[in-house]
């Protein structure tokens, strides 16, 4: 069973849409897809408890295959900062609290259910932008603090992985530049062809992930199978 968590989100929907008739569950938060109800439950990963709460809904084997695609880059009344001058306590507490944490609650929960033979795959929208050696434009303070320290949560529970639980995969993906409620403000200065449809993108992580192994563990890669630096 697969389980996409943020699946009413562009990337989300997109996954949803590749694996279709393929045994899977979505997760809402705000807003609820206009589909068959069962497979569909709703979430909030600001709730405490949420991680386990969710796989306890979800069923009574874990799922073999978990997306979290959970994630802000803007809100009503905040843009990804430019300058460091517009640096918010609140905003970046609250882009830690959806872009980053929520992969350490599900990374725990997900660890202490699983069995050592069991081969499961994790995966976690990240962005390029989170990689601290590929910054060269700055900007995006809060946005991409908070994947980069994503990105350090996914390497160091892969290091774990290795020895507790070696069947298993764990992963950092970008999924590129897809057309979705938080990329839209951002869209018009994109190079032709750069933008993707959530069905494209979907497509392309689900190849990904079905296709990972225990050997490409703790990787962060782009949807397109490139590996991208840390
Ligand atoms: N789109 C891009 O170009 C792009 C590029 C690089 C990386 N990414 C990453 O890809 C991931 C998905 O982005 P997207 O473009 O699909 O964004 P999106 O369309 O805005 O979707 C965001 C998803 O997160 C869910 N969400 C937000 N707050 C939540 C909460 N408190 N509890 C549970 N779910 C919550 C939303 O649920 P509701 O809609 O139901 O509220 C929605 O399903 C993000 O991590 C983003 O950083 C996107």
């Amino acid at each position: 069973m697969k389980l996409i968590i943020g699946a009413s989100g562009g990337v989300g929907q997109g996954l949803m849409k590749a694996w279709e008739g393929k045994d899977r569950i979505g997760t809402f938060f705000q807003h609820q897809p206009d589909e068959r109800q069962q497979n569909w439950l709703p979430c909030n990963v600001l709730q405490p408890g949420w991680a386990d709460d969710l796989l306890d809904a979800a069923g009574p084997e874990l799922p073999d295959t978990l997306v979290l695609c959970t994630g802000i880059l803007h809100g009503a009344d905040n843009q990804p900062e430019k300058s460091i001058t517009r640096f918010d306590r609140d905003w970046f507490t609250r882009s830690v609290a959806i872009n980053t944490q929520p992969f350490g609650e599900l990374a725990a929960a997900v660890t202490t259910r699983a069995r050592r033979d069991q081969g499961i795959t994790l995966a976690v929208i990240s962005a390029k932008v989170g990689s601290i050696s590929d910054n060269n434009l700055g900007g995006w303070y809060s946005y991409r603090a908070s994947k980069a320290a994503l990105n350090m949560l996914v390497r160091t529970t892969a290091i774990e992985w290795r020895h507790r639980l070696p069947k298993s995969t764990l992963l950092a993906l970008h999924p590129g530049t897809t057309d979705s409620g938080l990329s839209a403000p951002f869209q018009k200065r994109l190079p032709e062809g750069q933008l993707h449809s959530p069905e494209y993108t979907g497509q392309t992580l689900a190849n990904l992930i079905d296709q990972a192994t225990p050997a490409d563990s703790g990787s962060f890669l782009s949807w397109d199978g490139s590996l991208l630096p840390w």
